[in-house]
């Protein structure tokens, strides 16, 4: 319990020394790596069959890049709310997308949402940062938050299998795309589609999967 609490707080020291850096370079390079999978997603959301405005959880938002393209969104229109654990990117979170933005760890999200409120859950270049030990237990926990057909967006580097501590004190996840979705499945989640990303120095595999 006491490594996985450092796990956290390594984690979010990272990024709160370095939020509006790491801001300008989401907004910045990163935008049109992510617009594509964002556009992805709105896509499978579209085809689902639930009256609008879509309720989805950003879950890592860091500084609401995202957020703020979910909250523009007309087709599906969409109420995005964000869920960070570092307390300066959801500051600007909020002030760059207006949506609403919780800071706390994934773990304790149940506190936040009931059980079957949500239709998607967005994960891009944020689960890796939870060792692979927590990971059933998240899965497990998103699985009851999401309504029926609802969709799951996850995301890992997939070019090596590891699961440490890097060398600036955040943890690294990195699924090959076979483990990756032998999770998903192994959680009672369908595969929806697979595809490749290139975003913040990584490729990753990105996994579109639905509660059955
Ligand atoms: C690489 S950033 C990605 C941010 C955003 N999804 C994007 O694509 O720009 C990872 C984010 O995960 C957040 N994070 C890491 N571990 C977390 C945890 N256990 N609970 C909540 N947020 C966490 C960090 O604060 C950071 O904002």
């Amino acid at each position: 319990m006491d490594g996985n609490k450092d796990v956290l707080k390594n984690n979010i020291a990272n990024y709160s020394g370095r939020a509006h850096k790491f801001a300008d370079w989401a907004f910045g390079s990163e935008a049109s790596s992510a617009a594509e999978v964002t556009s992805k997603f709105l896509c499978k959301l579209k085809e689902l069959e639930y009256s609008e405005p879509l309720t989805i959880i950003d879950l890592g938002c860091g500084p609401g890049r995202d957020l703020d393209v979910f909250k523009r969104s007309t087709d599906p229109t969409c109420k995005a709310i964000g869920v960070d654990a570092c307390q300066k990117l959801c500051s600007i979170a909020k002030r760059r997308s207006s949506c609403e933005v919780i800071c706390t760890d994934f773990a304790s999200i149940g506190s936040f949402f009931a059980t079957s409120s949500v239709l998607g859950i967005f994960c891009l270049a944020s689960l890796f940062h939870l060792p692979r030990t927590e990971l059933p237990s998240l899965l497990k926990l998103l699985y009851e938050l999401l309504m029926p057909s609802g969709l799951l967006l996850t995301s890992f580097s997939y070019s090596r299998d590891e699961d440490r501590a890097m060398s600036d004190g955040r943890w690294n996840n990195s699924l090959p795309l076979d483990l990756h979705q032998q999770f998903l499945i192994e959680h009672k989640f369908e595969i929806v589609e697979i595809f490749k990303c290139r975003i913040y120095n990584g490729q990753w595999g990105v996994v579109i999967s639905k509660k059955s």
